[in-house]
């Protein structure tokens, strides 16, 4: 079957959405930055009340909550605006699956970053804008426990979705322990522990990381269950554990260092020992368009232009010394792929 080719004004009209998408990017992007949807989580309010409380001064402040409403993001009722029910779930501090911190690292960062894309493309690298990037920008961000804030926040976005499906697609039952290398704050390891209580959890990443991952550790009540260790995936001993995850991490890197890391998780595990990775694979039969800019987004904001194929990634598994036994797509917020490998 073959749709109508659109009229021209139709054609001009999508070209025009394309050119302001920005318009809906930002108005979230400001509303999360002012606090808005923490402020209306506590009850209605209206024009005035909004400008009050976030110290709003602009004469425009009631065309930006239309705005938000028209996306959807508020309901107006009356002179009052509330929260809608997609805002009140995701945008509210505090909220299990909180989206706000990674809406903050784009806003603050990934934006600036996109700005300078027609720069990165003739200079070879991201635009001014950029700060730091690359695998060597972690321990920076983490020497300011407010940025390594933000930052585990927008990790924690991610990795919430990640966690319920790698808690419910990964046959745990084998599997007394497990530690997840370049775990972040313990997000993920912590969420898994809790959907399998039989399992003892850790995590391994930078030192900086430790005050922010006991916190964690505590408020989930999982103390002497998920352990943190910090140190260098490349260079300290790694914890040994009967199963392996790592995920959004091997992509950091180069080959050398991505095949000496897989090498090193061979090492940590037992024989019949999982390897557990997840990240966004290419793979050309479930392509989307949101796939192929996350791609071009991860590879600006990391400085690099790698992205390997699902075929790519068990090669290089298999390679490392592993048997693949699980490959599949799964269903958290950017459609990653889940590959499940057993040291032989
Ligand atoms: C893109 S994040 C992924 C975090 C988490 N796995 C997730 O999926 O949200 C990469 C992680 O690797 C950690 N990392 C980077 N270099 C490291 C190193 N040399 N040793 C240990 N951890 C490292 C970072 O601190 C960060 O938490």
């Amino acid at each position: 079957m073959t749709t109508a080719p659109l009229a021209p004004v139709a054609q001009a009209r999508s070209l025009l959405h394309l050119t302001t998408a920005y318009h809906q990017a930002k108005a979230l992007h400001s509303a999360v930055e002012l606090g808005l949807f923490d402020l209306l989580a506590d009850g209605p309010a209206t024009v005035g009340e909004v400008k009050d409380k976030l110290r709003i001064v602009h004469p425009l402040a009631k065309e930006f909550l239309d705005a938000l409403v028209a996306l959807e993001l508020l309901e107006a009722d009356g002179d009052r605006y509330r929260n809608s029910p997609a805002a009140q779930a995701f945008l509210v501090s505090g909220a299990s699956e909180f989206l706000g911190g990674t809406v903050l690292q784009h806003a603050r960062k990934h934006y600036h970053v996109w700005a300078g894309l027609t720069t990165a493309l003739q200079e070879g690298e991201a635009g001014s804008g950029a700060e730091a990037h690359g695998p060597e920008a972690y321990p920076k961000h983490y020497e300011d426990p407010d940025r390594a804030r933000q930052v585990m926040a927008h990790f924690d976005t991610f990795s919430s979705f990640t966690a319920e499906e790698l808690a419910r697609r990964v046959d745990w039952s084998g599997y007394k322990s497990f530690v997840d290398i370049g775990g972040a704050r313990g997000n993920l390891a912590t969420r898994v522990a809790l959907a399998h209580p039989h399992l003892q959890g850790a995590v391994f990443d930078l030192p900086g990381l430790a005050p922010l991952a006991d916190e964690l550790i505590r408020e989930r009540g999982l103390e002497g269950r998920v352990r943190f260790h910090g140190g260098d995936f490349l260079t300290d001993p790694l914890p040994s554990a009967d199963a392996v995850v790592t995920g959004h991490v091997l992509p950091d890197w180069p080959v050398p260092q991505r095949r000496k890391l897989l090498a090193r998780i061979r090492e940590a595990l037992p024989s019949g020992g999982a390897l557990v990775v997840y990240d966004l694979m290419t793979d050309p039969a479930t392509t989307t368009v949101h796939d192929v800019l996350q791609r071009l987004n991860h590879g600006l904001i990391r400085g690099d232009s790698s992205s390997s194929s699902v075929d790519e990634y068990r090669a290089e598994i298999e390679e490392a010394g592993f048997r693949v036994r699980q490959a599949e797509r799964i269903d958290n917020l950017l459609g990653d792929w889940l590959i499940v490998a057993v040291k032989p």
